[in-house]
């Protein structure tokens, strides 16, 4: 492994939604931070791993061997209790990749009401990998938020099943809440504060 510090770092997600809330968390790292659309030729990599940090290291392996930068990659998804903890990594292609989120979230909360179970339980989440520009994974870091599933989809802000899904301690899904709010509590904040946390550390080791 290297022990040479990156001057950039690449954001390898194409979803913009999570760029959005990535960005912010990282800016005050000294690194210029990178994305995927910069690089249009590179191949996409498919998620083909059973569990989040399989998806999270293969994504970073890949993008990092093809661009030569530090990157990182998330995986995520939402469990359900009481469907076993699907969709699981499955959450981005739950019910087919066609469907719309509506059409995603409307099948979920059929599911759900056909297990005749009161348990809403559900959580999300993240696990966020970082590669070295050789390819070598150096971090893995996981945030999850538990939380409940509404009856009914509330709110327009956010992406995916946020929607439907009631952080513990809130009455408001993520969908009504502010993007400041999600951007503290939410899995994907608290793998990346470790994330970022780790990337801190190489700085301040030189
Ligand atoms: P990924 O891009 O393979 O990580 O897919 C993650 C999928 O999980 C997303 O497409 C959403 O369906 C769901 N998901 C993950 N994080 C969130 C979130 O913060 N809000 C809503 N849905 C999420």
């Amino acid at each position: 492994m290297t022990n040479r510090l990156p001057t950039e770092l690449l954001i390898a997600t194409r979803n913009e939604g999570k760029v959005a809330e990535l960005r912010p968390m990282l800016v005050e790292l000294p690194l210029s931070l990178r994305s995927l659309k910069e690089f249009p030729e590179i191949d996409e990599v498919e998620e083909t791993g059973t569990t989040f940090s399989e998806n999270a290291a293969l994504k970073a392996r890949s993008y990092a061997e093809q661009t030569r930068l530090w990157t990182l990659s998330d995986d995520s998804g939402l469990e359900v209790y009481a469907l076993g903890g699907a969709p699981g990594v499955y959450s981005a292609r739950y019910g087919g990749a066609d469907l719309s989120y509506d059409e995603r979230i409307k099948r979920l909360l059929d599911e759900l009401s056909q297990t005749g179970s009161d348990d809403r339980r559900a959580r999300f989440v993240c696990v966020i990998a970082i590669a070295n520009a050789q390819g070598e994974i150096i971090n893995l870091s996981t945030g999850t938020c538990e939380g409940t599933i509404a009856r009914a989809p509330r709110g327009t802000n956010g992406f995916g099943y946020d929607p439907i899904f009631v952080p513990d301690d809130y009455e408001q899904t993520f969908g009504e809440l502010l993007a400041e709010i999600k951007e503290k509590i939410s899995h994907r904040a608290i793998a990346l504060e470790a994330a970022r946390s780790f990337l801190q550390n190489q700085f301040s080791l030189t």
